[in-house]
């Protein structure tokens, strides 16, 4: 070590860490990997070395993403900085300038404006298609048809399609197929078991589970994964470690947080479906869901109020649940679909598709599920 003041300040600490044992694992918060000798950069240019740049991979990056496809019964996974970035890389390894996807029509915004707004201008065109009322995708196959997207449970409206008939249906064909599984998560149902070639996770959402990151996880066939991580890393796409290792330490309770949410969930649907103050009440229908691994319907709870005219009123009167407009924290929160994510809609797609002012969407927590019932009671005391 150099005996200069400047020279150590820089240096000092800087020796390998001894190789501590840490329960929890260290977050690797580098931008860039040390190596001993220039023989060693050449094995990681040659497959040998797994780390070189952050962006290209991390540790803590490959922790979340590996356990994610272990949990989605997937061969190979990769994280992104978003569950969009995800979405991105999935889309861009397979699809390309004059290729064509089918989508469900009820899928998140974003993904709808990254297909119609960002994918269009490479030449990908997209068609959204009906799941509840198609029964056969015959009309809708081009020869240049490449690609079948949909989600487990859809955002508003909670509705879940035969996904094992529509992946049948789309192998058929010879589509790639990927899924956004965000809503239900892997506890719920795996969507590999049914085909799915890859599966897409806001993992902002469950998988992270307390509202305090931003990141994105793709699973699903090793050679199309691989081809995903290249798309994460030009795009500018990857992770970063201190993100990684929270959504990775949240992710340890996936199972305890949705098994008490979902049973929250039920609970509050059943008390909103019989209040006098609600129109109706969107939460999957156990019929709906024969393909899941449990009995249950996930934690997400969408209702509309008998008299939409209350709805400042409604959302002012909450003590405690938040106005948020995101989903699947360990807290319970409020959002209103028309004023934040399905904002873009024109009121006649919004008529036709029945997310309406008075629609509210819940995302029920883990708090106790008479407080929960509690605060709603009182918001829509009439
Ligand atoms: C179903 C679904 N997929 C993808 C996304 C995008 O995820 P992120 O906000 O992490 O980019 C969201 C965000 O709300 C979502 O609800």
């Amino acid at each position: 070590m150099a005996d200069s003041f400047e020279t150590k300040t820089v240096h000092i600490g800087q020796e390998p860490l001894r190789q501590v044992k840490s329960k929890a694992s260290p977050i690797y918060q580098t931008s860039v990997f040390a190596f001993s000798s220039l023989e060693d950069v050449e094995r990681y240019y040659e497959g040998e070395g797994e780390f070189l740049y952050t962006r290209n991979g991390n540790p803590n990056q490959h922790e979340l993403a590996d356990a994610v496809a272990a949990l989605e019964e997937a061969e190979a996974g990769v994280s992104a900085a978003s569950g969009m970035g995800a979405i991105m890389a999935g889309l861009l390894a397979v699809l390309g300038p004059g290729d064509h996807i089918l989508v469900s029509h009820e899928i998140y915004g974003g993904t709808y404006s990254l297909l119609f707004n960002e994918l269009s201008k490479l030449g990908i065109t997209a068609e959204c298609i009906d799941l509840n009322r198609l029964d056969s995708l015959d009309q809708h196959i081009r020869s240049n048809t490449k690609m079948f997207f949909m989600e487990t449970i859809t955002n508003p409206l909670l509705t879940v399609a035969d996904m094992p008939y529509w992946i049948m249906q789309a192998k058929n064909y010879g589509l790639t197929v990927m899924v956004d599984n965000t809503f239900a998560t892997p506890y719920l149902v795996q969507p590999a078991h049914y085909g799915a070639d890859l599966i897409a996770h806001s993992a902002t959402k469950y998988i992270g589970g307390h509202s305090d990151v931003t990141a994105g996880v793709l699973v699903g066939k090793q050679e199309l994964i691989e081809r995903a991580r290249q798309v994460v890393v030009n795009y500018g796409a990857s992770l970063s470690p201190f993100e990684a290792w929270l959504t990775a330490r949240g992710l340890k309770t996936l199972a305890l947080r949705m098994e008490k949410q979902c049973d929250n969930a039920k609970q509050i649907a059943q008390f909103l479906k019989s209040h006098p103050a609600v129109k109706k009440t969107y939460y999957p229908d156990a019929a709906s869901t024969p393909f899941f691994a449990r009995q249950k319907q996930g934690a997400m709870v969408s209702f509309t109020l008998a008299d939409e005219s209350r709805i400042y009123d409604f959302f002012r009167s909450f003590r405690w649940i938040k106005l948020a407009p995101s989903l699947a924290g360990v807290e319970t929160s409020l959002s209103h679909p028309v004023t934040t994510s399905h904002r873009a809609l024109s009121p006649e797609q919004r008529e036709a598709s029945g997310i309406t002012k008075g629609m509210v969407r819940l995302s029920v927590g883990i708090e106790a599920a008479a407080d929960i019932q509690e605060e709603l009671e009182r918001a829509l005391f009439v």
